[in-house]
């Protein structure tokens, strides 16, 4: 054999190698008990046997050693909010109450390039040291705000999707654009942002809620002039937001069909929750080729409602599972993924290990369109890489012990797992976060905020805008 046709800069990652590319339900993934990954350029050049490989790489090849840990594809989170990081956990509310309680009066603040740059850089922190590497990232309605994300991706050579969200009613002030600046601003932050690097730009109405029918005609103009972008919105997550969208909208038959009327619906559509669909609703999304995004620990915390994964799957739509920061509670997939199969338990449904974790990588990739570049350990993938620990925790490593079969270690990653098992992330082939050298993110500062020492607090209450 001849040595491997890579330059200079190579590394090469060794440890237990496995990557979820299963065609049909219950195929096993592709696993190498002593394995090899080697990448150059940003990208795989090569994954197989240790043992095989390791005598052929280039002089001077850095190899780290990451046995005896699994090696796989990096998280992806197709759908989550980076001004939500200090609602998670706003208790007591149902979903509009919710948005018009915690979530709008926190998003107005990004208005301010600070304070959306710090945010950016706890967000894109917290989804390294949760193994994540590409996300579908709704930014608020300031454009600044999707410069601080993006400029912060950039820094870390991230594959990112954002965008600016659309939003002209139904919101504060601060919040609300117009049908034309929301395109306009559209349209520069396309310019400025899409294709930088590994970044892609979303094209983001909220939901069709906080849309005019003028803002969503403009949306809709803006997605047939970028037939290739990404769309994100939500869709029939909770029933109140439902009933809401039918006063808005008497002519629509159902709530996608506001968003079919403006061209909305295709592929690399990414539709948030979509909870409580009806037949004809599922049967388009199939047809379109877009793509449903599960969101369990938004949904059980909203208590909007539990994603119907077999039904929605029979009609041939795309499915992600993703972590919905804010309403979502955690930033770790693994948790996200146990949350899943809790959410299927409840409906006869199971979620075996290898679906799971094909969900968080090659899974999600697809449904984001990005299956062809990400969420694989393949030569031509870029080098976008978790290194996971089944044994983090006293608890895990007890379990641990009674595991004989990759399937049952990755159940107990899944059901046991979170940030703590996340040894390290590589994003195109850069160790971008060492649970080593990890000394935490800096604490934002809030001032102003309540004391919980004191006698009587009452988040609801207290907190309230
Ligand atoms: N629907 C519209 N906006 C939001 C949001 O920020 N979070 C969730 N969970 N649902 C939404
Ligand atoms: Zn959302």
């Amino acid at each position: 054999m001849t040595t491997l046709p890579v330059p200079a800069a190579v590394t090469a990652i060794r440890g237990r190698l496995v990557s979820f590319e299963p065609v049909a339900e219950g195929d096993q993934p592709r696993f190498v008990e002593d394995g090899l990954l080697v990448m150059a350029g940003g990208v795989v050049t090569a994954m197989g046997e240790a043992f095989d490989l390791l005598a052929h790489l280039p002089d001077g090849t850095r190899v780290v050693d990451h046995r005896p840990h699994l090696v796989m594809p990096g998280f992806v989170d197709p759908h989550l909010h980076m001004p939500q990081t200090q609602v998670i956990g706003s208790y007591g509310a149902e979903l509009m109450e919710w948005l018009a309680r915690y979530t709008f009066p926190e998003e107005s603040r990004y208005g301010d390039p600070e304070i959306a740059g710090e945010a950016a850089v706890f967000l894109v922190d917290e989804l390294l040291r949760s193994g994540t590497t590409t996300a579908a990232v709704y930014c608020t309605s300031h454009p600044v705000s999707v410069d601080a994300f993006f400029a912060e991706a950039a820094r870390r050579d991230l594959r990112m999707v954002a965008g600016k969200v659309m939003m002209d009613r139904n919101a504060p002030p601060a919040l609300l654009d117009t049908a034309q600046s929301g395109y306009d601003q559209s349209i520069a932050l396309i310019e400025r942002w899409h294709g930088q690097g590994r970044l892609e730009y979303a094209i983001t109405p909220r939901f069709a809620p906080t849309s005019s029918p003028e803002q969503l005609e403009a949306t809709g103009a803006l997605a047939r002039q970028h037939p290739s972008l990404h769309i994100q919105t939500h869709l029939s997550e909770n029933h109140a937001e439902i009933a809401f969208v039918a006063e808005l909208f008497p002519w629509s038959r159902d709530y996608l069909d506001v968003y079919e009327r403006h061209g909305l619906v295709r592929e690399k559509a990414l539709f948030g929750h979509c909870i409580h669909l009806t037949e004809r609703e599922r049967a388009v999304l199939g047809e379109r080729g877009a793509s449903a995004i599960f969101c369990p620990t938004s949904n059980l915390f909203l208590g909007s409602g539990l994603f119907d994964r077999r039904g929605v799957a029979a009609s041939g739509a795309r499915i992600g599972l993703a972590t919905d920061i804010g309403g979502g509670t955690s930033y770790s997939m693994l948790r996200t993924g146990a949350e899943a199969y809790k959410v299927l338990a409840l409906q006869g449904q199971t979620l075996p290990a290898f679906d799971a974790f094909h969900m968080m990588t090659a899974g999600n990739a697809g449904a984001m369109g990005l299956g062809e570049r990400i969420g694989r350990l393949a030569p031509g993938f870029e080098a976008d890489v978790v290194v996971l620990d089944a044994q983090a925790t006293p608890a895990m490593r007890r379990r641990m012990g009674r595991c004989e079969t990759l399937a049952e270690e990755l159940f107990v990653l899944l059901t046991m797992g979170d940030d703590r098992s996340v040894v390290a992330t590589y994003a195109a082939g850069v160790k971008r976060h060492d649970r080593q050298n990890f000394d935490g993110p800096a604490l934002p500062e809030r001032p102003d905020a309540p004391s919980l020492a004191q006698p009587g607090f009452d988040p609801l209450k207290d907190t309230a805008q």
